[in-house]
């Protein structure tokens, strides 16, 4: 049976498995957008200052918490901001005492609030190192900054460059290649058989570059790693509803005021919190995969992460298209909401 035919779907509740939460008042007005229909999310620490020490993440945690909307029932898998200067026997205590479930890397001046990432791979070995031996996994921002690659080939040039060597160095080091958008990332994790994983956003599914650039430019469809072109993003739905237990949901969900988007230089980052899981249903629908859904929102996470899948579950259903709002308010001004282009067609019950 097709399951084109399918109308109602009950899938365990889904994780975001890389997520921006910011802090104060977008925290406040972005977290319940996320807490609706999302048991966990890896939340990324790229504040300003960035969340470096076992202690910034107790502290961030606390305040995640402090803010969730009444009843909410949401567990917060802290990061740390991996820097030159990180200390390993740290990052050790931390993933020992549940502060931290994984560490982050950013490539200086990868993406916003970059600047502290690292330069030279070789000064975080040993943190690596520690973190392979405790199973700890590093979460991976990867694309390389030199200026003189360009910005459409800098997470291929990242695998060649940085992944490949990193993984002989470290080969015990568990990998997620975050947000990955590229054809080449795709064959690459599916080719490795161990410690390696890529998480996928919701809009690197539906947009490519056109949708940035044809028309007139969209700067709410700019993020980072920037959309590629339209075989890239066929290559990303096909490993989504392939069911590949090494590919799931990190949304990346990113939210900038319009303010900070609508501007000369404007900010890097797609809000799709509050209509994910209606833009992937819809993906899954369309290739005819709704089956596979479970796997990448709420089965793969957990496994490559090494947690039970959420016990409880949320009811997916196909109707009239659904209203979302375009932006939410916040105190620092209006955030776009992700726009895929198309009805949507399925919402999350309840
Ligand atoms: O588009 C992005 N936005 N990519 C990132 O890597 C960071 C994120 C943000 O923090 O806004
Ligand atoms: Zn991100």
């Amino acid at each position: 049976m097709s399951d084109k035919s399918i109308t109602s779907l009950a899938i365990r509740r889904p994780d975001d498995w890389h997520l921006h939460l910011r802090d104060g008042a977008m925290m406040r007005a972005v977290l319940p957008e996320t807490t609706r229909h999302f048991a966990r999310a890896i939340v990324m620490p790229n504040l300003v200052p960035p969340v470096v020490t076992a202690t910034d993440a107790v502290e961030y945690r606390a305040r995640i918490l402090a803010a969730l909307p009444a009843g909410a029932d949401f567990t917060p898998l802290m990061t740390l901001y991996l820097t030159e200067d990180t200390n390993p026997e740290e990052v050790a205590a931390a993933h020992d005492a549940g502060i931290a479930t994984a560490v982050k890397l950013y490539p200086a001046g990868a993406t916003t609030n970059s600047a502290s990432g690292v330069r030279d791979m070789e000064k975080v070995r040993p943190v690596l190192e520690t973190m392979a031996e405790i199973g700890m996994p590093l979460c991976v921002h990867g694309e390389v900054t030199d200026n003189d690659v360009d910005i459409f080939d800098r997470e291929a040039v990242f695998i060649d460059k940085v992944l490949k060597p990193l993984r002989k160095k470290v080969p015990d080091l568990r990998i997620v290649m975050e947000h990955v958008t590229t054809q080449h990332a795709v064959d690459y994790v599916r080719d490795t058989h161990k410690n390696l994983a890529a998480t996928i956003t919701t809009h690197h599914l539906i947009i490519n570059r056109n949708n940035i650039l044809a028309g007139g430019i969209k700067p709410h469809f700019y993020c980072l790693p920037v959309a590629k072109r339209e075989a890239h993003r066929v290559a990303l739905v096909q490993a989504a509803v392939s069911g590949d237990k090494r590919f799931f949901l990190g949304t990346d969900s990113a939210p900038h005021t319009d303010a900070a988007k609508l501007q000369p230089c404007g900010c890097a980052g797609i809000f799709t919190a509050p209509n994910t899981m209606s833009c992937l249903a819809e993906v899954f629908d369309a290739a005819d995969r709704l089956k596979k859904l479970e796997a990448f929102t709420s089965l793969n996470g957990p496994q490559f992460y090494r947690l039970p899948p959420n016990e409880d579950r949320i009811t997916l259903r196909k109707g009239d298209p659904v209203t979302y709002p375009t932006h939410i308010d916040t105190a620092d001004g209006p955030v776009t909401v992700f726009d895929p282009g198309f009805d949507l067609h399925w919402h999350v019950e309840g």
